[in-house]
């Protein structure tokens, strides 16, 4: 569980999302921080007797998820998740997302899209105005296609970096072995109508497996504060 975060704020709002999780319930793990601190909780309120089964997003939610006895489930066809609860790494004013940075957005897609609720946990740090506002919006690609796909990124106006494994310099593979290429924006884009443009145009690329943003899935972010305080912030229905 070394990947439980201290951060009080993380704490928060990790607390927090618990409130949602009732008897039955099946609910998609996400990945990262944030969710490795949710996951723990979880777990602790499944050994005291909760009945829920869950969907991880990525091979490291599955192991902590199976350490702490959380019963888990494929993802078969006639499954509908209640919530996801996940994390994100930028948050725009509309909950607009940029996800990936940890490397598992292809799984957060699809248990997300499988699942009624989209849920995320984020401390303050990740709000931005504009998504890509934090530096690098993740593409997945197939590795064949990875030359193709940094020319296409560099004809968009984007700087593509292949993202190497942390603390060394050889490629990234994703749990669905392939790379992601951390897209820089020439410059900021000026609203959600631009983001879904670009996100046309990353997607009609072959070899793109799918992007790092996340345009209006989520329907509530819970942002948490150093002092342990939390905002909700929900889209509008
Ligand atoms: C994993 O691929 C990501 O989408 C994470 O959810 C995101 O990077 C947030 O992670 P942290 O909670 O670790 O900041």
């Amino acid at each position: 569980m070394s990947n439980v975060s201290n951060d009080p704020a993380v704490l928060s709002v990790a607390a927090c999302v618990l409130d949602m999780i009732s008897d039955d319930m099946c609910v998609g793990l996400g990945s990262g921080r944030a969710s490795a601190a949710f996951i723990a909780k979880l777990g602790e309120r499944v050994q005291a007797g909760l009945k829920i089964t869950g969907v991880p997003t990525s091979n490291a939610s599955d192991k902590q998820a199976r350490e702490l006895g959380i019963p888990l489930v494929p993802l078969s066809e006639d499954l509908v998740l209640d919530l996801t609860v996940d994390g994100a790494d930028e948050v725009a004013p509309n909950l607009d997302l940029v996800k990936g940075w940890g490397g598992a957005l292809v799984r957060e897609r699809i248990v997300a899209a499988a699942s009624k609720r989209q849920i995320i946990l984020v401390g303050e740090e990740k709000l931005v105005q504009t998504v890509g506002e934090r530096g690098r919006i993740p593409v997945e690609v197939i590795p064949l296609a990875h030359g193709y796909v940094v020319r296409k990124l560099k004809a968009l106006g984007l700087t593509p970096t292949t993202r190497p494994v942390v603390g060394g310099t050889e490629p990234f593979f994703t749990d669905n072995g392939n790379l992601t290429l951390d897209c820089k924006l020439a410059e900021p884009l000026r609203d959600g109508a631009a983001a879904r443009a670009l996100e046309s145009e990353l997607l009609a690329i072959a070899g793109v497996v799918d992007t790092g943003l996340f345009l209006g899935t989520a329907e509530r972010v819970l942002i948490g504060y150093a002092d342990g305080r939390v905002d909700v912030r929900e889209t509008l229905s």
